[in-house]
Order: structure tokens, then sequence, then C-alpha cells
């Protein structure tokens, strides 16, 4: 199966490991690819690997920096996106979290309240935002639908005492994306889709890193589906798959 070239999608949550995997190979489809995460400096870089692999395509790579877990700021950001792609999107990827160790001994009501703003209340923001009239629903007749993109792990399946602040902000953010897989189809013309990731995501050369749970092979094996699956909607949301775990 075959992707379009020249849609719209922006990332929410970019860094060195499947948010750039994804864009990058969006970039050699010709995408239009709007960045945002905290760094400016990590967005800036990020972004001149996404334009150098674009390969003479001549979509648009911008980037703004913005923390996902603050929503006026982050719908501020997305507005922005939207103006400068020059269109509504066709997919949004909600990817922030903050993965760090947190032990469910120590962790502080701080760190609980941080992770639950970028994991939870960022997937409800984005959704919302998506669905008030930011998706492009243009060819939903033609069987391509919009796509809300938004990853995860089995955390809030299997906590894990390692990562207990992580642990619970997953819980709340999958359950937010599965009650809009249950209403976005219907009240907006949405898709959603869940990549849940089982295991450790490693850049190659550091430690644990296994080809399986490299960035590139994860982008192709559990986001591509997602990508080609919304194209194919001739039965509207029938037989869509909200939830592909890798
Ligand atoms: N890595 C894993 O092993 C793994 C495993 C299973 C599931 N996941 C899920 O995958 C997603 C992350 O993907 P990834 O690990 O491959 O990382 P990534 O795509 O390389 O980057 C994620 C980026 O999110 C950004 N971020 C964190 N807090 C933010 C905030 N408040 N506002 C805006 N951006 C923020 C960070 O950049 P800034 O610091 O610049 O903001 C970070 O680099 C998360 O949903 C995570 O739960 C990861």
């Amino acid at each position: 199966m075959t992707v379009s070239e020249n849609r719209n999608i922006a990332i929410v949550g970019v860094g060195s490991l499947m948010s750039k995997s994804l864009a990058i190979w969006l970039a050699s489809l010709g995408w239009n690819i709007a960045l945002v995460s905290r760094s400016e400096k990590s967005l800036s870089a990020i972004a001149d690997e996404v334009r150098h692999a674009q390969k003479g395509k001549s979509g648009k790579v911008v980037y703004r920096s913005a923390d996902a877990g603050e929503p006026t700021i982050l719908k501020a950001a997305l507005d922005w996106c939207v103006q400068e792609l020059g269109g509504k999107l066709d997919v949004l990827c909600y990817n922030a979290a903050r993965v760090a160790l947190s032990n469910i001994m120590d962790v502080t009501c701080d760190d609980l309240e941080q992770d639950f703003k970028v994991s939870a209340v960022g997937t409800l923001t984005s959704g919302q935002w998506f669905a008030s009239g930011n998706a492009n629903v243009d060819r939903v007749s033609d069987g391509e639908w919009p796509l809300l993109l938004v990853t995860g792990g089995l955390l809030d399946k299997q906590p894990e005492e390692y990562v207990a602040s992580l642990s619970c902000a997953k819980a709340a953010s999958q359950a937010v994306s599965r009650l809009f897989a249950k209403s976005l189809p219907q009240k907006a013309n949405i898709l959603v889709g869940m990549p849940l990731i089982s295991g450790r995501v490693v850049s190659p050369g550091e430690e644990g890193y296994s080809q399986r749970f490299d960035a590139d092979e994860i982008i192709s094996a559990v986001f591509k589906p997602f990508f080609e699956d919304r194209e194919k909607r001739s039965r509207g949301q029938e037989g869509w798959i909200v939830e592909r775990v890798h």
C-alpha cells in the first residue's frame, strides 16, 4: 500500500527517537511538517535533519517551541502550525511525554501533576483542538480521513515501579485517546490511532539497543499502517484498527 504525498502533519513532542523518524519518513514523501516541543535548539537541529531528508521534495518544515502541558500555549502553537503550513492538518501526532525514572515511594505530587499535564491534558487539548475545525475533512468522501495519532506503550495496563509517575499519567492519557476513538469518528470525521510500543526505544550504538525497538523500524512497522489505512476507508470507519502494539 502507498501513502499520499504532499499532506500536512503537526507532531507535538519532538526528540531524537520516534518523532524524528516519523518526520524524516514523511519528509521523503513531500509532506508539510510542523514540529512542536520545548527546546528550540533541539527543534532547530531536528528540522535541519528533516529538511535534508526531503531529497528534492518541496514540503515545508517549520518548528515552534511550546510546552504541550499548557493548554493555551499548545493551542496557540497548533494554530500557528496551520497558518504556517497553509492549510488544515491531515494528521496530528501527539507524542509528548516526560520519559523519566521515578519510584512510587518517592515520586512527588508535583512530578505526578507535571506528567499528567504533558500526557493527559496535552492529549485532551490536542484532540479537542483538532476536532474544532482544524482537521482536513475535504477528502473524507473519497475515503481519506484525517487522523489523530497518539503514541503510547503498555504502562497503562502494566504499570512499572521504576516509571511510576509516567505509568499513572499514561493510564490517563490512553483513556483520553480511547474515549476520543469512540467519539471523534462520528462527531468530527476524525480517526484515532494508538501506536503502542511494548519496549524501550534506544538509539543505535547506545546500551540496550535492539533492532526491534529501533525508531525507524517502529515507524515502518506500527506508524505506517495507520497512514496507509486512513486513506483506504471506502466503508468509513468500519474495520479501522485503533490500537496497534509493537
Ligand atoms: N522511548 C521509549 O522507550 C518509549 C516506549 C514506549 C512508549 N513511548 C512513548 O513515545 C512517546 C515519546 O516518543 P520517544 O520516546 O520516541 O521520544 P521522541 O520522539 O524522541 O521525543 C519526545 C519529545 O517530547 C518532548 N516533550 C516532553 N515534554 C514536553 C512538553 N511538556 N511539551 C512539549 N514537548 C515535550 C521532548 O522534547 P523537549 O524536551 O524539547 O520538549 C522529547 O524529546 C511518548 O508518548 C512515550 O510515552 C516511548
